[in-house]
């Protein structure tokens, strides 16, 4: 059928279906019934077409960091069934997810939207996920293939990775979704790959992804991250996005006719298009685009479930759980206690349907016996408090807010990020917006108004100018490097007394560089200080327990940019130690979307860290601090004592955060628990440590045979739970080479099992390597080598915990081309 559509069309008709028709859908041929399809973002949720802020509000599920901590891909399997429901209640075929970037740095800004530092652990949840996500008639789009570890200078910075690099620690990811999963979409990087973008990478796009791997699906690029026309179709990238077409359209048709392009090219492209509409249905029912808000009660229990799966209990002196009947005074305090946290920032945002805050769930779990009492303490957000309260917005023609209104509506916050106006009438190059707001403090003093703005604006207090975000306005890091940075102005207000804000909103002005994006984040905040931690202090002094609930939000947490370091911002580390040092029942639960330093650790009794696990996140913690669900969490990543220990962090600029427009993987394959363990770095936390409530006994590992051969090794390890509660035990499976051609890491992950068990009971983890995982990647042979010699598997509970030690004979020469399936071939 798609191929006597395609005789039919003609070239600009192929061509029409090889750019976005919007930001969200694709072109549609209605003269040959040829529909279009929506996709939408991202990982931890369905967002639906519109803003990135607002919406249809959407099931916020954990991000992937924390699905990386819970080891566990029949869980992340479920949720991507349920993921593609929601998808399919936005009217969207595509889901832009799972994000399979190696966490390299730890100051990665979406280090939270990435599973782990091993490839071996994202590339399993990242094939649950795209099965569960399948399963169901959604296509997933894995991304962004490949080198995108940072946010710094995202749209341009070369990353610049050997291929043996690319190969062990990059690549896997992709390379099992596309094996194992059948993934539909890919999606390239923004970045240059070794000095080229990844948008027009043949070497990657063609002769990796699709010959190598059989990849049979569809590339599509990051949105705005395609630059030409011949060089992007002709290296293997079908799909322009967002729409409309800018490099593609008549461009290409053009491209074609003068011979830059064959024809062929361009069938091929729009022949996989019509194969994506096919396998996700659309060709039997032509897609309805409409968008619901759907909230099941399977789906909250999911990510409750979820969430205390992925919490990582990093320290207990046994204090946890909490017994709920010998409590008297619970002290909640920190800047996360009150606030739901519950996702990262950048375009993995969504409109939860509901938050329930750490204050909210333990409230909730607790009788009226025990008494809760909250303080914040301090704040840690890195851009003042998003105005909240009835706004009206006024939308002009033309700009300076002129005339009469064309549209009047009112929203509840103080974030405008516009995809579409609210008129076909208005411009979006040229219309301008006036919102207005009374704002009552609650107390009298010096309050700090903020504003960031892609395009040019002036926030007036009782009609003072007090924020100009328009003379000298100078592009910052906010809004993906679109908008100024925030901007403040202090007025001293008086308590409950209404002040008038007014923000004076013009688009930007098209200068032909970077992408313009139209939108204005502003705020207010009564800045905290010295009283509110001595209130902090006051509140935890006379509590039988201190729960502190520190770490960062989504706006830390973000695409678009990098972390400045690995310390909890604001005066949060004062604040644990101020608390800690006046009740010593203090228990930290941490909310980061990767490693931070903890010099107040040893004055602490107990550190439980959840990331960000989505819309249930206060029952779920609730669930763990009193013991109703163990901490069922294991690092997915490895806590440095100090950034200084990570691996990029090497003091020389190429290396991170990138000179001269590249940066240098320099570490080549030692990232995360590779560099410790073959460097001897010792780390605060350990890759796969996390405690549980339980204590269990390993049995000695068996092996079903002496040596490697072909058909590969199973290794098992009987575990029994010697706790009196249920539990789980993560069992890993590493593997040490022999002295070999290469340096080698220490030992690599291969294989892990997780196991759940009662009380008393006796599980059996299996796990099953073959010659490819005693391989490296062999660049003069240009394939994976495992060379015949003494190899060792290490039976760890992390990789600072060693259980067993087993040597493995692998006799012969391994030696498989990137193409191989599962089979070996012997050199
Ligand atoms: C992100 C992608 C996302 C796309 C569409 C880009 O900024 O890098 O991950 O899918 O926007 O929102």
């Amino acid at each position: 059928m798609i191929d006597s559509i395609l005789d039919k069309m003609t070239i600009e008709e192929q061509v029409s279906l090889l750019s976005g028709a919007d930001f969200w859908t694709t072109v549609p041929v209605e003269r040959l019934d040829v529909p279009k399809i929506k996709v939408t973002d991202g990982p931890n949720g369905a967002r639906g077409a519109g803003s990135l802020v607002g919406g249809v509000k959407a099931t916020c599920f954990p991000v992937a960091i924390a699905l990386g901590a819970t080891w566990n891909p029949d869980l992340v399997e479920r949720m991507g069934v349920a993921l593609a429901q929601q998808a399919k209640s936005k009217g969207a075929a595509v889901l832009l997810a799972p994000t399979v970037n190696i966490h390299r740095s730890g100051l990665n800004g979406r280090n939270f939207e990435c599973y782990s530092e091993d490839p071996m652990l994202t590339a399993e949840l990242a094939v649950a996920y795209i099965k569960g996500v399948q399963s169901q008639g959604i296509a997933a789009t894995i991304k962004h293939f490949a080198g995108n570890e940072s946010e710094i200078e995202r749209q341009t910075m070369s990353s610049d990775i050997d291929e043996r690099t690319l190969r062990e620690i990059y690549f896997p990811p992709f390379e099992q979704a596309v094996r194992r999963a059948g993934v539909m979409a890919v999606m390239s990087s923004y970045n240059r790959l070794n000095g080229t973008y990844t948008s027009e990478h043949a070497w990657l796009l063609t002769k990796v992804l699709r010959e190598e791997w059989g990849f049979d699906g569809i590339v599509m690029s990051d949105w705005f991250g395609s630059h030409s026309t011949a060089e992007t179709i002709n290296a293997g990238l079908d799909l322009e996005m967002p729409g409309p077409a800018r490099d593609r359209g008549e461009k290409l048709v053009a491209a074609v006719r003068e011979g830059r392009v064959e024809a062929a090219t361009v069938r091929a492209a729009a022949r996989r298009i019509l194969l994506l509409l096919e396998r996700v249905g659309a060709f039997e029912k032509k897609p309805d685009l409409t968008e619901q808000a759907v909230d099941l009660p399977e789906d909250r229990a999911l990510i409750r479930r979820l969430g205390a799966e992925g919490a990582v209990l990093l320290k207990n002196d046994g204090v946890l759980p909490l017994a709920k009947t010998s409590l008297d005074r619970i002290a909640v305090i920190g800047p996360n206690a009150a606030s739901a946290r519950v996702m990262g920032g950048g375009s993995a945002q969504i409109a939860a349907h509901y938050t329930v805050s750490p204050l909210e769930g333990i409230r909730a779990a607790l009788s009226n016996a025990n008494s809760v009492s909250h303080a914040v303490g301090c704040r840690h957000n890195r851009l003042i408090e998003v105005a909240k309260g009835k706004i009206t917005v006024e939308y002009f023609k033309g700009r300076g807010c002129r005339g009469t209104p064309l549209h009047v509506e009112t929203v509840d916050k103080g974030e405008f990020f516009w995809f579409e106006l609210p008129s076909g009438e208005l411009d979006p190059a040229n219309f301008s917006a006036r919102m207005t707001m009374q704002f009552v403090p609650e107390e009298s003093g010096d309050h700090v108004f903020g504003m960031t703005n892609a395009g040019l604006a002036r926030l007036f207090v009782d009609g003072r100018l007090t924020v100009d975000g328009h003379d000298g306005w100078t592009r910052g890091e906010n809004y993906f490097g679109t908008a100024n940075d925030e901007q403040r102005g202090t007025v001293a207000l008086d308590a409950g007394k209404a002040h008038a804000v007014t923000v004076e909103y013009d688009p930007p002005v098209a200068t032909g560089e970077g992408i313009n994006l139209t939108a204005i984040r502003f705020g207010v905040e009564k800045p905290l200080g010295e009283a509110d931690i001595e209130d902090a202090v006051e509140t935890a002094l006379n509590a039988d327990v201190a729960l502190l609930f520190v770490g960062r939000d989504g706006e830390w947490d973000t695409e678009g940019l990098d972390l400045p370091d690995m310390r909890l911002p604001g005066r949060q580390e004062e604040l644990i130690e101020r608390v800690a040092a006046i009740n010593a029942n203090t228990v930290v639960v941490l909310q980061t979307g990767g490693p931070v330093e903890m010099p107040w650790l040893g004055k602490v009794r107990a550190v439980l860290q959840i990331w960000y696990p989505g819309q249930e996140m206060g029952n779920a913690v609730a669930d763990v601090l009193f013991g109703d669900v163990e901490p069922g969490g294991r690092l997915p990543q490895t806590f440095p004592k100090a950034l200084a220990d990570n691996s990029a962090m090497t003091g020389d600029p190429a290396v991170y955060p990138g000179k001269d427009g590249h940066v240098r993987y320099a570490e080549g394959v030692f990232v995360g628990y590779r560099h410790h363990d073959t460097r001897a770095v010792e780390p605060l936390f350990a890759f796969g440590f996390g405690l549980g409530y339980t204590r269990f006994n390993w049995g000695e590992p068996r092996l079903s045979a002496s040596e490697m051969g072909a058909e590969g090794v199973t290794i098992s390890v009987d575990l029994t739970n010697i706790g009196d509660r249920a539990g789980s035990e993560l069992v890993q499976l590493y593997v040490r080479s022999p002295k070999s051609r290469v340096e080698r890491p220490d030992k690599e992950l291969r294989a892990f099992a997780k196991l759940s068990l009662p009380p008393g009971e006796t599980g059996t983890a299996e796990m099953r390597i073959l010659p490819r995982d005693l391989a490296y990647f062999d660049i003069e042979a240009g394939a994976f080598r495992a060379e015949p010699g003494d190899y060792q598997l290490i039976v760890a509970a992390n990789a600072a915990d060693i259980r067993f030690v087993i040597d493995l004979p692998s006799p012969l020469d391994y030696l498989l081309p990137p193409s191989h399936q599962a089979t070996s071939l012997i050199a």
